[in-house]
């Protein structure tokens, strides 16, 4: 097939790459590659689908049942939830209606990988703020980097994909610096696998921050990522803006009444969840034991710091059966999965280093 495009397109989205998902695992690897649960969806949820039969109606485009649990989950209003296919239809919305030709994007950078196309689909331009040395959001660096043409800014925490994490008083404090009308998205994707009090819980400031405005979903520490369901937590005027820019009906039936379902599955959620975390920190221990320089995640995966060896490590992990998420010439993001996938993550893991001692905390820091 030719390489040349048959009609006229905008240079920029042909220059841009599509948003390139987690890779599938072949027979007897483990797919660690795209920060999904590991388990099963609960009986439950399963039910709630598969009863949702009627498909020759269209779904409630308003999502109103859900909006309002989870209105109810965390004391608002129905008006200060909106419901999209994912968070990321969410966030595309919330881009498309924030900036367009002639205005600034700023997001931390490496940070989730759908973030640089959405501000291209919206004709406006990306200020990638990069992260700190301890790969955590560097929200001084975002502050000093606001021009006149800022529209949005976006605040990933914890990080993906290194895990790290924004502390609940140094987002107030940023919060507090940030023009009160310019908008600022909270993505707390991961925000149910933080263990640590300190970090940043956006939520708390909701009432005293109408720019603020929180991306969360179902799709991670709920196990829906398939169904597509996240939502957005924010001033009514402001997500009704969102609204506007959204393809409607794209949360069908069955996504509804599972995401009914999941939540009121709470305390199962919860023990899955703590399962992840409670592995999460034993495989992070044991790579820094091997002597991997992990930074510390709150997250349901871990971040391999790997440079220009990223995709030879790559090769090692597959070759030991685990298949994460390399981002060339930097690092690799591993997600926590089942437990049997600790232990050949792990001699991988100790095989990399042995191949490549360079990849060693202390040679690390000594470059
Ligand atoms: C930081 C972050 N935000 C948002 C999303 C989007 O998740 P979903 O569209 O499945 O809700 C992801 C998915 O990987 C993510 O990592």
């Amino acid at each position: 097939m030719s390489d040349v495009v048959p009609v006229k397109l905008r240079p920029e989205i042909l220059a841009q790459r599509a948003y390139k998902q987690g890779q599938p695992a072949p027979a007897n690897s483990f797919k660690l590659s795209s920060n999904e649960l590991p388990f099963a969806p609960l009986d439950s949820v399963v039910a709630a689908a598969t009863g949702a039969t009627e498909f020759n109606r269209y779904p409630d485009a308003a999502a109103t049942k859900l909006r309002q649990a989870l209105a109810e989950h965390y004391g608002l209003t129905a008006e200060q939830v909106l419901v999209g296919a994912g968070s990321v239809s969410l966030l595309y919305q919330a881009v498309l209606a924030a900036a367009g030709a002639g205005d600034e994007v700023m997001y931390p950078w490496r940070s989730f990988e759908a973030y640089p196309g959405m501000v291209t689909v919206a004709g406006a331009s990306s200020v990638q703020v990069p992260l700190d040395r301890d790969s955590r959001v560097d929200l001084d660096a975002m502050l000093d980097a606001i021009t006149d043409r800022t529209r949005l800014i976006i605040v990933c925490s914890p990080n993906n994909p290194t895990g790290t994490y924004t502390r609940q008083d140094e987002f107030e404090r940023f919060l507090e610096r940030v023009p009160s009308d310019l908008l600022v998205i909270a993505d707390e994707a991961y925000i149910e696998f933080v263990t640590d009090t300190e970090a940043l819980n956006a939520t708390r400031l909701l009432a005293d921050y109408p720019n603020l405005v929180i991306a969360r979903t179902l799709s991670k520490a709920y196990g829906l990522a398939g169904l597509r369901v996240g939502y957005l937590l924010g001033n009514p005027r402001v997500l009704n803006a969102f609204n506007t820019t959204a393809i409607p009906f794209l949360v069908s039936a069955q996504a509804q009444a599972a995401a009914l379902a999941v939540m009121q599955e709470a305390d199962s959620v919860r023990a899955r969840v703590n399962e992840i975390t409670m592995r999460r920190d034993e495989v992070r221990r044991a790579l820094i034991d091997q002597g991997w320089p992990i930074p510390e995640s709150q997250a349901n995966f871990v971040w391999l710091p790997c440079g220009e060896l990223a995709e030879r490590v790559d090769e090692i992990l597959r070759q030991g059966g685990i298949v994460a998420r390399t981002f060339p010439g930097d690092g690799i993001r591993v997600s926590i999965g089942e437990e049997a996938s600790t232990s050949p993550l792990l001699a991988a893991c100790a095989r990399a280093l042995e191949r490549y001692p360079y990849l060693r905390r202390e040679e690390a820091e000594a470059e």
